[in-house]
């Protein structure tokens, strides 16, 4: 379980996040709110890529800022932007790098890299260069190499954004699928439907917290509202 108290992210004199408490038990949990309301600060809490200015975030008991290093092994992070997370020239490099760091033997990271590789079609840019790949070739490659570590958690940033219709679809599906608990920061209210909870945010407040069949009227009602100049 993640669990979220009293937590709050300043950057200087701009608050990206007011205080919020709230504990992260669902497989399934979406993250919206217009652009610069604080949904990637909110998602980078979760993993201790940003730490709390107030309050505490805690991942199985564990805290982001005390327990960094442990926190980071058990919720992965798939990045708005796939060139951010791409280190290795190769495919297969790059998604074998985590658990070559892990100093796995080299046998188990085989085996793992072409179950990943199979799972995701991906077995035909396997000895592609990474950073010649499409968008959604790069988005799949960011998502394969988080997955491949099997964290307990998954934390996704847009992971759609760049994507056309038939990769949305596929890395709807391979989240669908996921067995782990996933927190997934979408503009895409059709992909977020059957989520179980879903989070607004609007100007670094929650603002609504429930299930799609509220929240996602709500956060309509939301930007409609905001477009008239309400
Ligand atoms: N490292 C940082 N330093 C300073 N300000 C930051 C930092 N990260 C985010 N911010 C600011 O915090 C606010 C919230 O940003 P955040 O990236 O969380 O928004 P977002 O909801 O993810 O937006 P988008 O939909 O555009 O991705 C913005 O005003 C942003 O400029
Ligand atoms: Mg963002």
């Amino acid at each position: 379980m993640i669990e979220l108290n009293g937590v709050s992210v300043r950057f200087g004199d701009l608050t990206a996040l007011y205080p919020v408490s709230l504990s992260l038990a669902e497989r399934r949990v979406a993250v919206v709110g217009s652009n610069g309301s604080g949904k990637s600060t909110f998602a980078r809490l979760l993993n201790g890529l940003v730490v709390p200015s107030t309050g505490e975030v805690r991942v199985d008991g564990l805290s982001t800022a005390r327990d960094a290093r442990a926190v980071r092994r058990k919720v992965g992070f798939v990045f708005q932007n796939p060139d951010n997370q791409i280190v290795y020239p190769l495919v297969e490099e790059d998604i074998a790098f985590g658990l070559k760091n892990l100093k796995l033997p080299k046998a188990e990271i085989a085996a793992r890299v072409d179950a990943v590789l199979t799972r995701y079609g991906m077995e035909a840019l396997r000895t592609r260069p990474a950073h010649l790949l499409s968008g959604g070739q790069k988005q799949m490659l960011a998502i394969s190499a988080v997955l491949v570590m099997e964290p307990d958690y998954v934390v996704f940033d847009e992971p759609t954004t760049l994507l056309d219709l038939r990769n949305k679809r596929r890395v709807a599906r391979a989240i669908a699928g996921l067995p782990q608990t996933a927190v997934v920061v979408s503009h895409d209210l059709e992909f977020l439907a059957d989520f179980e909870r879903v989070l607004v945010f609007d100007a670094g407040r929650l603002v609504c917290d429930g299930p799609p069949a509220t929240a996602i009227p709500f956060y309509r009602d939301l930007m409609a509202a905001e477009a008239d100049g309400v």
